[in-house]
């Protein structure tokens, strides 16, 4: 999709259908108070003064009037929300529902009217948004797949004021992190079968490395030289090889200053081993690799972007099978740092592919880590099906990456990582740690505070995603049901907020 940006009143802006946004505050007492929307409003037959006037538009967020122009073409109006409180949300939302109108009535060109002054972050959130919205999945097999192509080819976005200059390079961000979210999507809902350890390395190395990141990736014989005993644990019931997948965005002239590094977990089907979870929704855990889904994503988009700063990342992938192979419940494991665990539930799997990951992402000495995981259904339970869990030891450097995500347009909230959550899990009497803490509440934390023990050096934050890296229905817009490309747009702000930091 081309994409570009102009400054025009919203009627005059160029294509064959018209989006544009409605603020609560352009409506009062049942009238349009705003001019411009009056002016379109005459031009589409009234249709928005009738709907404002039976109140079924007051602007609200996700509301949306459909009609014709006099001039032929269609027109839709979309609300927002109040304009007082709007967040990078209410852009991403906008560009969404543009994209979703678009794809319904096969519009090829596009002109989406955001009604403000254009800044770049503006334009940045229009553009993720307008891609976020245009995904569907397509690489199913079957006849059902063979029509979607997104029509959409063009799209103007017009803004009132004189546009400054960085709006063009916005453009281009936001497309970039928008279709890494949706390449990360395609990932979570292709099915366990076809998107195995070994395929999503090679998936890895064909998004990455035309981006300029360079990728590795670790076998079975050199997991077993460089003592990854967790992931080898994890994969030992399973007739599917491990791999932990290296990537590294090292500009050569950047070494020095910040060094971030990414973790994610890429447990590519996850029956709970030996612990065998319950059948209902068992399918669902194809998508137990969005972690390593969103770092593999990001990667790519970082390179795309050249942002000037060192990325390395490590993503250990396996799948969680049970069989006669297969890790029993009381078996001890070794970590690439010595340490032993004893694996008390198969099904707490995540934590002992991560901690092989975060040993040997602090051996490069970063000065920032951060990990993704769909790692706990406790978190889900704590905070929704829609909000990501943040942890870290160090609170300003958890605040720092809530704020990013939230900047980003993600849904993200801090949870503790207090001692005592870490009591249960050192009390085995076979090893240094258990992989699970034996009581029943805050698990979330516990498994935060289990990857803790892993990460020596840097300023470290775990970002539990097990609710929101799957819809189970669509909504606000740009979430269809299905996998949501969450984490992608948080992983790629860190990158460039260090990148800023260090001045470059
Ligand atoms: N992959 C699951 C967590 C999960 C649950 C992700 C629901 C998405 C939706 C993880 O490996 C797991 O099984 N965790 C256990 C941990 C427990 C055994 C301590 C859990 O949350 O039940
Ligand atoms: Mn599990
Ligand atoms: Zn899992």
């Amino acid at each position: 999709m081309r994409l570009s940006a102009t400054v025009s009143t919203p009627a005059r802006a160029p294509g064959d259908a018209l989006a544009v946004s409605v603020w609560q505050e352009d409506i009062r007492r049942r009238a349009i108070v705003a001019e411009d929307l009056a002016r379109l409003d005459r031009d589409a037959h009234g249709a928005l003064s009738a709907a404002v006037a039976r109140e079924s538009m007051k602007g609200e967020r996700g509301q949306r009037v459909e009609a014709a122009t006099r001039g032929g073409r269609i027109i839709v109006f979309l609300g927002m929300g109040k304009r007082a409180k709007m967040d990078p949300r209410a852009w991403l939302i906008l560009g969404a529902a543009a994209s979703h109108f678009a794809r319904e009535h096969r519009v090829k060109s596009l002109a989406l009217a955001a009604r403000v002054e254009g800044t770049g972050e503006i334009a940045r959130l229009l553009a993720q948004g307008l891609h976020l919205g245009g995904y569907e999945y397509a690489l199913g097999t079957g006849e059902k797949f063979k029509r979607r192509k997104l029509p959409l080819q063009s799209t103007v976005i017009s803004f009132l004021s004189k546009l400054p200059g960085q709006v063009t390079e916005a453009l281009r961000t936001g497309s970039i992190v928008g279709q890494a979210a949706n390449f990360a999507r395609d990932l979570v809902n292709e099915p366990a079968n076809v998107v195995t350890p070994t395929e999503l390395a090679a998936r890895a190395k064909a998004w990455c490395e035309p981006a300029g990141v360079e990728v590795d990736v670790w076998g079975k014989a050199k997991l077993k030289a460089l003592n990854c005993g967790g992931l080898l644990g994890v994969n030992q019931g399973s007739t599917e090889p491990p791999v932990m997948i290296v990537m590294r965005h090292a500009p050569e002239e950047l070494r020095g200053g910040p060094k971030l590094a990414l973790v994610g977990k890429g447990v590519t089907f996850d029956t709970g081993g030996i612990s065998l979870k319950p059948g209902a929704d068992m399918h669902l855990m194809k998508g137990d690799m969005a972690g390593a889904a969103a770092v593999i994503a990001a990667m790519g988009a970082i390179g795309r972007l050249r942002l000037p700063v060192q990325v390395i990342a490590y993503v250990p992938s396996t799948d969680n099978m049970p069989s006669g192979s297969a890790i029993r419940p009381g078996d001890v494991v070794t970590h690439p740092n010595g340490k032993t665990t004893e694996v008390l539930n198969t099904d707490a799997e995540g934590r002992l592919i991560l901690a092989d990951a975060l040993v040997h992402a602090c051996r490069e000495k970063p000065t920032h880590l951060v990990d993704w995981a769909t790692l706990t259904g406790a978190c889900v339970v704590a905070l929704g099906e829609r909000i990501a869990g943040v942890m870290s030891p160090d609170e300003a450097w958890r605040a720092r990456v809530c704020a990013l995500g939230t900047d980003a347009g993600e849904r993200v909230w801090p949870l503790p990582l207090d001692e005592d959550f870490a009591e249960g899990l050192k009390k085995s009497d076979v090893a240094d740690l258990a992989n699970i803490g034996g009581g029943r509440w805050g698990g979330a934390e516990v498994a935060g505070k289990f990857l803790e023990q892993f990460v020596d050096g840097p300023l470290w934050a775990h970002v539990d995603i097990a609710g929101p890296s799957y819809a189970s229905s669509a909504h606000a817009q740009f979430t269809t049901k299905g996998a949501t490309g969450c984490g992608v747009p948080l992983a790629v702000r860190l990158a460039e907020s260090l990148a800023a930091a260090r001045g470059g």
